[in-house]
């Protein structure tokens, strides 16, 4: 077993895809090393690039806000992404890189045990869930797997581009309140 320091530092080092070669600054995750809900992103963007911290641009702030309107603070859980260093230009992430850097997430929920893994948007719901997700479609539906309750939501980039979107947002951040609360986790 690891520490979340020692799984940081391997990713620091980490040269299995070529996403490496390009980032700026590792984001390897950051929140509550004990949270009982984990949220999932896709992979850096320019300001987490910059920064070194997940979900820190335009995305990122409508991302605490959505937490907030359920009343649950970053600092309570943990955020994270599928890889850990940035794509060029935000493209998605290959599903070879993806793949290689999914080893460092399996740690990470190793440790921290969330009893709630939330995903956010499709590349998310494709490598932790089902390789055939897709958002418009399997959206909301709660998934028992392993020691954890899994669901999927929209990315709050997606938000961003439509907002007609954001009422189904809601009534997935509402969905999660409630099994939160089924949980005992608040
Ligand atoms: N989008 C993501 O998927 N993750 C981030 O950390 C920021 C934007
Ligand atoms: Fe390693 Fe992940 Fe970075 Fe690829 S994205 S180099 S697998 S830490």
């Amino acid at each position: 077993m690891y520490t979340l320091n020692e799984v940081k530092n391997f990713c620091l080092y980490c040269k299995k895809c070529r996403l490496h070669k390009t980032r700026t600054k590792l984001v390897f995750g950051e929140g509550n090393g004990n949270a009982d809900i984990m949220f999932v992103g896709e992979g850096p963007g320019f300001y987490e690039d910059k920064s070194g911290r997940p979900f820190v641009g335009a995305a990122g702030k409508l991302l605490t806000k959505m937490l907030n309107a359920i009343n649950i603070n970053r600092e309570e859980i943990y955020i994270t992404n599928i890889v850990k260093c940035r794509p060029p230009n935000n493209r998605n992430p290959l599903e070879d890189e993806s793949k290689a850097c999914l080893e460092y997430l399996r740690w990470q929920v190793k440790i921290i045990k969330p009893k709630i893994i939330v995903c956010l948007g499709a590349v998310s719901a494709r490598n932790i869930i089902d390789k055939d997700f897709t958002i418009s479609k399997n959206r909301g539906k709660w998934i028992k797997k392993g020691d954890f309750f899994v669901i999927a939501t929209y990315h709050p980039a997606a938000l961003l581009r439509d907002e007609s979107r954001k009422r189904a947002a809601w009534d997935d951040l509402k969905s999660i309140r409630s099994k939160a609360k089924e949980l005992n986790i608040f």
